[in-house]
C-alpha cells in the first residue's frame, strides 16, 4: 500500500477524532429483512455467489511446501486443494473417479498420495490416477482420463483462489481489480498458517458480514474488549469495484501525533479490513492476517458458518515464543498489561474469535429472530455505515435485485 495513502488515511482519522465527526455517506438506506430470511434469495445466492463463483479459500501458508493439502466443503462442491510435488497449487473435486467416494478425509495435512477408502484407487497430489487394485478384474480403464476432476485454481499475491466449476472462469486480477497492487504489497505469501476456528451461528451469512461493516458499535458493544484498543465513530472507507477497504483508528494513533510524519506507523495508528466479494473479510497484512470466510449453512437462510483462519509472520511467532512476559486472553484487551508484554499467538486468536462470536454474532442472532418474526420489514443503514450500503448493493446487483431504497 502506498505510503502517501497511509499518511492521508491516518490524517483523516485524526481529523475525524479531533472534530468528533464520523465518515458521512450523505445518505441512509432501508434494507428489507427478506435479504436475511427469504429462501428464494438464499437459493439464488447459493447458485450465483457460491456454487458458480470464484472463492478465496485461504492464504499460501495453508499449503506450506510440496505435497501438502487441505479440504474445503463450504460452497457446495467438495474441494481438495493441494500443492503438488512441484510446488504448484492445484484444486480438485474431492471425489473418486470410480464411484464418487471422498478421497481426502482429513481437513489438512501432508500427502503425496490420496487413497480412496472404498476400493483403494490412489491419486497423486497432481490428481493423476496412479493405482487401481486388481485392475485386471476391473476391466479396461484409461488412467490418463480418470485423474481427479481438476478445478480452476490460482495462487496470486499469497491468496489461494478456486472456481468450484471445472469449466469456470478464474482470473484473480479481474476479481481484485484496482485493489490488486495494494493486496500485492502486503506480502501475504510470507505468513505462516496458525489455525482455524469454525463459528456456526443462527444468523444469515450477510448479517454475519454486516457486523464487519461499521465502527459505530466499537465503543458501545465492544467497550470492554476491542473498544479498549480501537476508537469507534471514525472510519476511512474506499470502494474498489465490488471490493472495499475499511480503516479504523487504533488508539496508538494518539502517540503518532508526537512523532514526525515520516516515522508514523500505519500498523500502530490503524486497523483495517479488505472485503473481497462475495464473502471474505481479510484483515491485516505485514505481520499477521485473519481471513474471515462467511458461508450460508445448508438451505436455511437463518444459519451461517464462519471460518476464521489465522496467519502470522515467522518473526512474530518467534518473538511470541521467546518473550519473557506473555499475557493471557483476558489481558489481550488491557492496554496496561500489553505494555512491554506480548500476547501469546493462541491468546490473540482465541480472543479475536470469541469477540466475534460472543459480541458481534450475539447481536446478529437477535436481529435474525426479529427478522424471522415477520413483524418488522426493514433495517436501517445510517450515513456513518457506508460499507453496509456498498456491500448490500453489490450483492443485490449480482443477484439482479433493485438497489436499496433510500430513506
Ligand atoms: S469409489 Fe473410490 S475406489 Fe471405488
Ligand atoms: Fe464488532
Amino acid at each position: 500500500m502506498q505510503r502517501a495513502r497511509q499518511i492521508d488515511i491516518l490524517k483523516e482519522l485524526m481529523r475525524q477524532l479531533d472534530e468528533q465527526v464520523n465518515i458521512d455517506a450523505g445518505v441512509q438506506y432501508r434494507n428489507p429483512v427478506e435479504a436475511y430470511t427469504s429462501p428464494s434469495i438464499a437459493q439464488q445466492e447459493w447458485q450465483t455467489l457460491f456454487k458458480a463463483h470464484p472463492q478465496m479459500i485461504g492464504l499460501s501458508g495453508q499449503l506450506a511446501g510440496a505435497n501438502t493439502f487441505f479440504t474445503v466443503d463450504d460452497f457446495g462442491v467438495p474441494v481438495l486443494a493441494t500443492r503438488d510435488a512441484h510446488g504448484r497449487f492445484r484444486a480438485f473435486v474431492n471425489a473418486c473417479r470410480h464411484r464418487g467416494v471422498r478421497v481426502a478425509n482429513e481437513n489438512r495435512g501432508q500427502a503425496a498420495r490420496f487413497t480412496c477408502p472404498f476400493h483403494n484407487w490412489t491419486y497423486a497430489s497432481d490428481g493423476e490416477l496412479v493405482g487401481v487394485p486388481r485392475a485386471q478384474d476391473f476391466g479396461p480403464l484409461n488412467r490418463a482420463e480418470h485423474g481427479l476432476v481438476e478445478l480452476p485454481a490460482q495462487e496470486a499475491h499469497g491468496l489461494l483462489w478456486v472456481h468450484p466449476q471445472p469449466n469456470g472462469h478464474l482470473d484473480v486480477s479481474s476479481l481484485l481489480g484496482s485493489l490488486e497492487d495494494e493486496i500485492a504489497g502486503w506480502n501475504f505469501a510470507n505468513l505462516v498458517y496458525m489455525g482455524q476456528s469454525e463459528l456456526r451461528n443462527r444468523l444469515n451469512w450477510k448479517l454475519a458480514n454486516d457486523t464487519f461493516g461499521e465502527t459505530y458499535h466499537f465503543p458501545r458493544l465492544h467497550r470492554n474488549t476491542l473498544g479498549k484498543l480501537f476508537y469507534g465513530d471514525a472510519l476511512v472507507y474506499e470502494t474498489f469495484g465490488r471490493n472495499h477497504r475499511f480503516v479504523w483508528a487504533n488508539k496508538g494513533i494518539d502517540a503518532l501525533r508526537e512523532q514526525p510524519e515520516d516515522e508514523w506507523s500505519y500498523e500502530a495508528g490503524a486497523g483495517w479490513l479488505y472485503y473481497l466479494f462475495p464473502n471474505v473479510q481479510l484483515s491485516g497484512g505485514g505481520h499477521s492476517a485473519s481471513v474471515i470466510k462467511i458461508y450460508p449453512d445448508g438451505d436455511n437462510p437463518g444459519r451461517s458458518v464462519t471460518r476464521v483462519d489465522h496467519y502470522y509472520s515467522q518473526e512474530m511467532i518467534d518473538a511470541a515464543s521467546t518473550a519473557s512476559t506473555l499475557i493471557s486472553p483476558q489481558e489481550v484487551y488491557d492496554p496496561q498489561a500489553r505494555r512491554g508484554a506480548a500476547p501469546t499467538i493462541e491468546a490473540t486468536m482465541e480472543i479475536f474469535d470469541s469477540t466475534i462470536e460472543q459480541e458481534d454474532y450475539r447481536m446478529g442472532e437477535t436481529t435474525q429472530q426479529a427478522a424471522e418474526s415477520g413483524v418488522i420489514d426493514h433495517l436501517l443503514f445510517g450515513r456513518n455505515e457506508p460499507a453496509l450500503h456498498h456491500y448490500h448493493n453489490t450483492i443485490r446487483s449480482a443477484l439482479k435485485l433493485p438497489p436499496l431504497e433510500m430513506v
